[in-house]
């Protein structure tokens, strides 16, 4: 039997984990003689809560390989991860590294890998913020640059990447300089149908904090831009207790290390005592997957500015309030399902109002089949 492919993962945020854990579980389901996978944790996100709970949970395998580079300023925190992935790449031979996303364990894993010749396939490939501030837009379009498999979850991912310059055609073999485009559907989908009767029974989040079905608005907060920004945080609180009171329904948010340490930070300490004294307004720490993917379930209404929430509330049909300018999920706004509000407290209110008023319409399937890991894996597997 020819040798199996050999694949280098490279992870480190929360959402990166959660991701892998699709391919990894059809890795073992359906390509165990075919595919071998090793998997380097760069320790971008390191605290229980944000790393191991979603190993322990989603039943992924130890990472093999833990750089421990920590937080740090960008530039620091990326040169360390690209100097740990690169004496990986040096110590073993891999025939392709598979990356995730647009963090900076993504732009490491792309710059390291191309610079050794290693081809980079990357899984959420062609997605576009035109918000070149936001780190993430810097990383995602870097790492597609350096790209020989582009998998795009939606038909825009693939647009965009036309309309960059990527070759459509995949007739020859990929390579750097001709790297194959596929639609594949998207991995976060295929999780969320994966756990979600699992997160039914196991979680226990829901009923711990006294929720009910459809009787509580699910809140996530943790982009730089948001949280860093003094105004903006304040802003943001100062409406999302407004809403709690006036709509009368508990609000949960899960803090993201990063918006914990700001509002501790950076809130007035008017509204840091508003929080603490409102007893349904429940500040809780990062929730695991299961009970997260339960709270998106339940949840009347969510409120946020995460990439993953906002297409996972969308997969549990529940409307969406984004806490940004823009979003790559340009599907869910073209269908209803969510609105752009930034932190602009008027625009967040109209969307609330709105969405807990009428709920969504009905809206077709947009993320793929829930098979998109495997099929990621069959088209690696071609080209060897
Ligand atoms: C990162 C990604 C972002 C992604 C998010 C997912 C980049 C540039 N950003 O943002 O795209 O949406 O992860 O959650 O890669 N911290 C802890 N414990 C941890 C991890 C972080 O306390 O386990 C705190 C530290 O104070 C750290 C801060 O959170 O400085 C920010 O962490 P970092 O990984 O730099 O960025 P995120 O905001 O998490
Ligand atoms: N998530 C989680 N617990 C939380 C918040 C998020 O398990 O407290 C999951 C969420 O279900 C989704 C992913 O983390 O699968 C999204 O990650 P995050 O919001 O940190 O980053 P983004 O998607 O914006 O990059």
């Amino acid at each position: 039997m020819a040798d199996p492919l050999r694949i280098l993962t490279v992870i480190g945020a929360r959402p990166q984990i959660i991701k892998a854990a699709a391919i990894s579980r059809a890795v073992a389901t359906s390509f165990r003689d075919r595919i071998h996978e090793t998997l380097l944790h760069t320790g971008q996100h390191y605290d229980a809560n944000m790393s191991q709970v979603f190993f322990d949970e989603l039943g992924i395998p130890r990472a093999d390989i833990d750089l421990g580079v920590g937080s740090g300023p960008h530039g620091a925190q990326t040169a360390r991860m690209i100097e740990g992935i690169e004496q990986e790449l040096l110590r073993s031979r891999y025939d392709l590294v598979l990356l995730y996303g647009d963090t900076n364990s993504t732009l490491a894993g792309a710059v390291a890998a191309a610079k050794l010749h290693v081809p980079v396939a990357h899984v959420e490939a062609g997605l576009r913020s035109f918000d070149k501030r936001m780190p993430e837009e810097v990383n995602r379009i870097l790492c597609d640059q350096c790209s020989t498999w582009l998998f795009c979850p939606t038909a825009t991912a693939v647009e965009n990447l036309a309309r960059e310059g990527f070759p459509m055609d995949v007739s020859s073999p990929p390579t750097a300089d001709r790297p194959h485009v596929v639609l594949s559907g998207d991995v976060m989908f295929d999780n969320s149908m994966h756990f979600a009767a699992l997160a039914a029974e196991r979680a226990t989040l829901v009923r711990d904090l006294g929720l009910v079905p459809n009787g509580f608005v699910l809140v996530t907060v943790h982009r730089d831009h948001n949280t860093d920004v003094p105004e903006r945080l304040n802003g943001l609180f100062e409406v999302l207790l407004a809403l709690r009171k006036k709509h009368g329904l508990p609000f949960v948010l899960p803090a993201h290390p990063r918006t914990r340490k700001m509002m501790d930070l950076l809130l007035a300490p008017v509204l840091r005592k508003a929080v603490a004294d409102d007893p349904d307004f429940h500040v809780v720490p990062p929730a695991g997957f299961l009970d997260m993917i339960a709270l998106e379930q339940q949840a009347r209404l969510v409120i946020t500015d995460s990439g993953g929430v906002q297409k996972e509330a969308y997969f549990f049909g529940r409307p969406v309030v984004v806490l940004r300018p823009t979003t790559e999920w340009v599907e869910l706004l073209a269908h209803g399902q969510a609105v752009l509000a930034d932190a602009d407290p008027q625009r967040i209110i109209a969307g609330v109002d709105r969405f807990l008023r009428e709920g969504v319409p009905a809206c077709p399937p947009l993320y793929g089949d829930g098979h998109a890991a495997e099929r990621i894996c069959t088209e690696l597997l071609k080209a060897y």
